[in-house]
């Protein structure tokens, strides 16, 4: 795209359930064209009809693809399909935000990355947790050391919920809470453990327990479930000086940050003497939270015009998607840890 263009013109593909909140979006960003719908479902274009002008409403594609004046392509269509219409977008010389999760294999994610480079094309996956207020401020605690060393991080995406058919819980849930942990530390893990069961449909675990690994350090721990009494939505964060507690599904109150921690004293006559709790303050730091969406949607426009690389780029994308496949491994060995390539000291 001409990186003085001010407005950028956007197509979604698949406005299903979560793809209509993007194509919203697009519609009420002032710096964006919402040009195209496209699904594969007439009667879904249709709930979306008053967004876009008649004639880009579409069942087929290739219009998005064939269409000059289309700068990029929101692709928010069932995971399965996310390598097939990515590749097909960035040849077709377009940026591309692509929904979690990013694709289905590592192979093709490093494909989609490099067809990207050569292409000089933007490429984002939409890691909508990066974007969220609160995890930008518990990013800034982290690195400024307020928390002191991260000791572990184990999230709880947990309810009743949509029990999908062509993804597991771990492809469609685990994706936004290994980003933010993977995002929160820095660091790659690594090993892997995965433990799950299918209750509901042969072959489609619903519930999934992910253990990472990070250098015998640090420890990240995601819990994952269609078949849970309470939806949750929780991310605990353990350091060596203060734990924080980032719960979304609270509506003001998202984040507390605990002064709580065991310190050790050297000097000591008696195992009490020796460990100490501390029990301090419970604050609640006052975090103004808008539409995460809306500030990925933002993100999005900004790297298009600026051509930037985005927080959460092909890269990140690719990080996941690793952590994923090492994950369906050690499910299929009852566990046995899986390490992975390349992980940071
Ligand atoms: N970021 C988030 O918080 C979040 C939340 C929910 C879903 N998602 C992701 O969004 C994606 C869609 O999920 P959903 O819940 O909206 O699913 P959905 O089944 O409700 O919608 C998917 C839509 O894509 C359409 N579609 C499928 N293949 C197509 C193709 N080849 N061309 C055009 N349209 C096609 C379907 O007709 C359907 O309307 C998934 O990748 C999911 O993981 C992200």
């Amino acid at each position: 795209m001409d990186a003085n263009k001010d407005i950028v013109n956007i197509g979604v593909v698949g406005v299903g359930g979560w793809g209509k909140n993007l194509a919203r979006n697009y519609s009420q960003i002032l710096k964006a064209n919402l040009r195209y719908i496209c699904d594969l479902d007439q009667a879904t274009l249709e709930k979306l009809a008053p967004l876009v002008q008649p004639e880009n409403i579409t069942t087929d594609y290739q219009e998005l693809l064939d269409d000059n004046k289309l700068d990029a392509i929101v692709i928010a269509t069932n995971g399965p399909t996310h390598y097939s219409l990515c590749k097909q977008a960035l040849e077709a010389g377009k940026d591309v935000y692509v929904e979690k999760p990013f694709v289905m294999a590592s192979a093709e994610a490093r494909e989609l990355i490099q067809l990207a480079d050569e292409k000089s094309q933007v490429l984002m996956v939409g890691h909508l947790l990066e974007y969220h207020p609160v995890i930008e401020h518990l990013k800034k605690m982290i690195e400024d050391g307020e928390l002191g060393d991260i000791r572990y991080i184990y999230a709880q995406r947990l309810n009743l919920g949509t029990v999908r058919q062509d993804e597991n819980a771990l492809w469609n849930f685990a994706p936004h809470d290994i980003s933010v942990i993977l995002y929160l530390l820095g660091l790659k893990p690594s090993d892997i453990s995965a433990r799950g069961q299918a209750y509901l449909q042969p072959g489609v675990e619903d519930v999934m327990f992910l253990t990472m690994n990070f250098n015998d350090q640090a420890m990240g721990h995601v819990h994952v479930s269609w078949l849970d009494p309470h939806k949750t939505r929780k991310i605990t964060i353990v350091g060596s000086k203060r734990m924080a507690v980032f719960d979304d599904l609270e509506p003001s109150e998202k984040l507390k940050i605990y002064d709580k921690g065991v310190e050790l004293n050297m000097d000591y006559d008696t195992y009490a003497e020796y460990v100490g709790l501390r029990f301090g303050d419970i604050t609640i730091p006052h975090i103004k939270v808008g539409e995460p969406l809306r500030a990925e949607c933002e993100h999005f426009l900004s790297c298009i015009r600026n051509r930037a690389t985005p927080r959460s780029d092909g890269e990140d994308g690719f990080r996941v998607v690793e952590v994923l496949e090492a994950a369906d491994l050690s499910l299929s060995q009852n566990g046995n840890p899986v390490a992975i390539d390349g992980a940071s000291s």
